[in-house]
């Protein structure tokens, strides 16, 4: 992909997280496991539709919430109109240094042109002593550093989504798909937090039927992929999801959460 990924949540923002509601289950399961106390000044960095917004103004926290996505903010904004919502680059934040508790981005840092200045700017404006967090596309879980195999049997669907994925990926062009790769513990170290830890969130989430996987995976990142295919390999995924066994309805997902303390 070589547009900005900001671009391609900007054209999808109005169906972003309404065909099944994948990264707000994970945004709840993250915010259980960071269990921010009430009053806590959270920063939502590439906050979409307010994923993990939502369940940290449940919990009482003062939300700040940005995204390069104009859509996205303006669903966020009415949505949740708590919050405190901009249209801001996270990669260059127009926000006071040393102003928050806990920063944190869910499926973001991976897709940024730059993502060493996304941790860059979400340290500067922690406050001594704050939390960064944030999810997805890190290259590093503890199940590679530990060399724990994923049981083959178990998830099938997430199994063969990841098999055609990998099948297809051979046809993209050069820089196709969106994100790459991160290595978590070396961007916060980088940025200078201290006291890194890993934790994990986990989602099930159960799709009626294959049109509806479709829909799904055309209303989010993985659009960025499909879109890149050349045509005739594009209809072809299509097809081929499509035809997914009709039995397996449940893709479970578990991601690592990294974060990092900036020193008091
Ligand atoms: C996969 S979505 C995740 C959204 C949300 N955190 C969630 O869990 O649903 C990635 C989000 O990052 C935003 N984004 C991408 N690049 C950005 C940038 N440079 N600055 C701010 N937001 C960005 C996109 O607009 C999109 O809303």
């Amino acid at each position: 992909m070589n547009e900005s990924a900001w671009k391609l949540f900007e054209r999808v923002a109005a169906d972003y997280d309404q065909v099944a509601p994948f990264f707000a289950e994970f945004g709840r399961a993250i915010v259980d496991v960071l269990d921010p106390p009430g009053g806590c000044r959270l920063l939502d960095l590439g906050c979409g539709r307010g994923a993990l917004t939502a369940p940290a103004l449940t919990r009482g926290c003062a939300v700040t919430a940005v995204d390069a996505s104009p859509a996205m903010v303006e669903h966020l904004a009415a949505d949740f109109p708590a919050a405190r919502a901009y249209v801001m680059d996270v990669q260059a934040l127009d926000l006071p240094s040393d102003s928050f508790d806990l920063a944190v981005s869910s499926f973001v840092i991976h897709v940024l042109d730059d993502p060493a200045a996304g941790v860059a700017e979400a340290y500067r404006v922690l406050a001594p002593g704050g939390r960064f967090v944030f999810t997805g596309g890190s290259a590093r879980t503890s199940n590679y550093d530990r060399g724990v195999q994923p049981d083959p049997d178990a998830f099938p669907l997430g199994r063969r989504l990841d098999a055609l994925f990998q099948e297809f990926a051979v046809h993209l062009p050069p820089n196709g798909g969106m994100g790459r790769p991160v290595d978590a513990a070396v961007l916060l170290e980088e940025a200078g937090f201290v006291d890194l830890r890993e934790d994990q969130a986990e989602v099930r989430i159960e799709f009626r039927d294959n049109a509806t996987l479709w829909r799904w995976a055309m209303s989010h990142g993985y659009r960025a992929f499909i879109e890149d295919l050349p045509e005739e390999h594009h209809r072809e995924f299509h097809r081929r999801v499509l035809e997914l066994p009709a039995g397996d309805r449940v893709l479970r997902r578990v991601t690592g959460i990294w974060s990092g303390r900036k020193p008091a």
